[in-house]
């Protein structure tokens, strides 16, 4: 995993939400302010907006990562520590501008702790700035659905402080890795790379034809998607634009009937909320895995309710899989 990101250390997780919390907690203590992405993983969100002000006293300020203004002004100088962002963001596939705000985090003495969860190969948040790379390995790098787990990738220093005996969260609060799980990732991660070039082969073939049938499609693989030349730029050679692609149907009723379809009449895929799985996976993500965020942060975060997340598998062929959800968008729109 250090390898895959680039960074000197790694330290594997029970999960993703597990390297998150160890790492927050790590670099604030009591009364520390946190500024964040306001598009985020629904339990990262409810982490920051919850969970760390009550327990913990730690705050939030969630801002437009776009605007840079906002990001510098949003921190308080001596209680901000961490500027936490998604290198591509769960569900609005937004990337950010991971050496900028490196440059902002760094100019204020911040740690910039970068979830790289959608994007492993396709991005290396370390080598364009991150002090801290996070991974949900539940999803592509798991790659079977089977399997809760994460990592932190940062610095020896940090990683060996948070393996303190005394103060250290990874020692201290048990989010470790089971050596059993650690053994069956050994056997996936090197074929991660092929996986993920297929993953992201396929979106972009299907984002492309999605979006000449004139539907709403959210990729930023796309020539006219806002962030598609910045991910050129980051992105590292020959994987791609990432393996998740959204379709915005207008409406949450629209949204479920064309799962409804996919899942149960095309065999096109399955309704489920993770992703990153040989198999294509959809989900409503404002009423599933974005639920946690109350209407106005939907709507800061730029989730429609009709937006419909898609992870792209690999099973069959490309044109069968493309017969399969050209059918039911037809149907649909008989
Ligand atoms: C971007 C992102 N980060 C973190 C997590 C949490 O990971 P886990 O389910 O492994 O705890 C998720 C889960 O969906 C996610 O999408």
């Amino acid at each position: 995993m250090a390898a895959l990101e680039g960074t000197e250390a790694t330290y594997c997780t029970s999960s993703g939400m597990s390297a998150i919390s160890s790492v927050l907690l790590q670099l604030c203590s009591s009364g520390g302010h946190v500024v964040a992405s306001k598009s985020l993983y629904g339990g990262t969100h409810a982490l920051l907006t919850h969970f760390l002000p009550r327990a913990c006293n730690i705050t939030t300020s969630f801002v437009d990562i776009k605007d840079l203004d906002m990001v510098k002004n949003a921190m308080v100088e001596g209680k901000t520590k961490v500027l936490y962002v998604e290198s591509m963001s769960n569900p609005t596939l937004s990337v950010a501008n991971i050496p900028e705000l490196s440059r902002l985090a760094h100019d204020k003495g911040l740690t910039l702790v970068v979830d790289n969860t959608f994007a492993p190969m396709v991005l290396s948040p370390a080598r364009l700035g991150a002090d801290v790379v996070i991974h949900s390995i539940s999803k592509f790098i798991s790659g079977g659905a089977d399997i809760i787990a994460g990592a932190v990738c940062g610095s020896a220093k940090l990683i060996n402080s948070m393996m303190d005996m005394h103060q250290g969260a990874l020692m201290l609060l048990g989010p470790t890795m089971n050596p059993k799980v650690a053994f069956e990732l050994s056997e996936r991660i090197p074929h991660l790379s092929l996986r993920m070039k297929e993953h992201c082969k396929r979106a972009l073939v299907f984002a492309i034809r999605l979006k000449k049938l004139g539907m709403k499609v959210v990729y930023p693989g796309l020539q006219d998607h806002p962030d598609h030349e910045l991910l050129k730029l980051m992105a590292n050679d020959d994987y791609g634009y990432g393996g998740v692609m959204c379709l915005d149907m207008g409406t949450e009723e629209r949204a479920n009937r064309l799962m409804h379809q996919l899942q149960n009449c095309a065999q096109f895929g399955f309704i489920a909320v993770s992703l990153g799985y040989y198999e294509t996976l959809m989900s409503c993500s404002g009423s599933s895995t974005s639920s946690e965020l109350n209407a106005e942060e939907k709507a800061l975060a730029g989730i429609s309710p009709g937006l419909v997340r898609m992870s792209i598998g690999y099973v069959g062929t490309l044109e069968q899989k493309w017969a399969q959800l050209e059918k039911v968008l037809a149907s649909l729109n008989a």
